[in-house]
């Protein structure tokens, strides 16, 4: 059994996410209808070319529950020599991203409405993504929900796999506990090294966009801790 296969069956069952309820307005929805032929990439159970996809060798940046795609967004027009792609559960967030790469005219961005999981099990190729963010992802603070983090070894041997060497792992929280459990099964596998020099979080970046969600945060008086790593090899 190869390493992927045995992390198959180790996600397998257990999901990151409860799909919300929230609707999508009329917009999401003709954007969902009208823009996806241009900017999504459906999810099927084969490898993605992604040179053919974007119609160029560039490096690429992965963003894994983008929400409402402002990060995503303003990291993509911030570089356009950098094709990027999103992944998110959530429809209405999905039809939110198509309305804003259409108004900016982003060329260097896709998106697939599907689990992350499975994205990172079939159709990314070893060592095809420069960089992921994974941004305030839901922290699941009950213990008995804490199988429902999506950082746990197995996740973090599937971002070892995309991610090529030399490559980065960025990742924010506002939920402390949910920090350092990042850091303990982040730190403890052999193929990521920690960026930061002392407290083992970074300081914040300032290309990385306030979202609603972290705004919530701030609000409840929640601190943010950002965390950085280097793909070993
Ligand atoms: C707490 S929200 C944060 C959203 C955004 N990153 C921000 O900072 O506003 C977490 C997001 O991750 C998405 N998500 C959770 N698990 C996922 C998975 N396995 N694959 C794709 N998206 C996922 C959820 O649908 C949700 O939109």
């Amino acid at each position: 059994m190869s390493d992927k296969d045995r992390s198959d069956v180790r996600m397998r069952g257990v999901r990151s996410f409860v799909l919300r309820a929230g609707r999508a307005t009329a917009g999401q929805e003709r954007a969902l209808a009208q823009l996806w032929p241009k900017y999504g990439i459906e999810y099927s159970a084969a490898l993605l070319d992604l040179h053919a996809l974007f119609g160029r060798a560039a490096p690429r940046m992965l963003e894994i529950g983008f929400g409402a795609g402002e990060a995503l967004l303003e990291f993509a027009a911030a570089h356009p020599e950098i094709d990027c792609i999103g992944v998110e559960v959530h429809r209405p967030g999905v039809g939110r991203l198509l309305l804003g790469a259409e108004a900016a005219n982003l060329r260097n961005l896709r998106v697939i409405c599907h689990d992350a999981v499975e994205v990172l099990q079939q159709q990314l190729a070893p060592g095809c993504i420069d960089l992921v963010h994974i941004f305030f992802p839901d922290p699941w603070p009950k213990k008995r929900h804490h199988k429902r983090r999506l950082i746990q070894p197995p996740f973090v041997e599937l971002l070892a796999t995309a991610i090529a060497a030399g490559g980065t792992l960025r990742l924010a929280t506002d939920w402390e506990p949910y920090a350092q459990h990042m850091r303990e099964v982040i730190d403890a596998s052999p193929a990521f090294a920690n960026v930061a020099t002392d407290t083992g979080f970074v300081a914040r970046s300032a290309e990385r966009a306030l979202t609603r969600f972290e705004r919530r945060g701030q609000r409840l008086g929640h601190g943010v801790r950002d965390l950085e790593y280097r793909r070993a090899g």
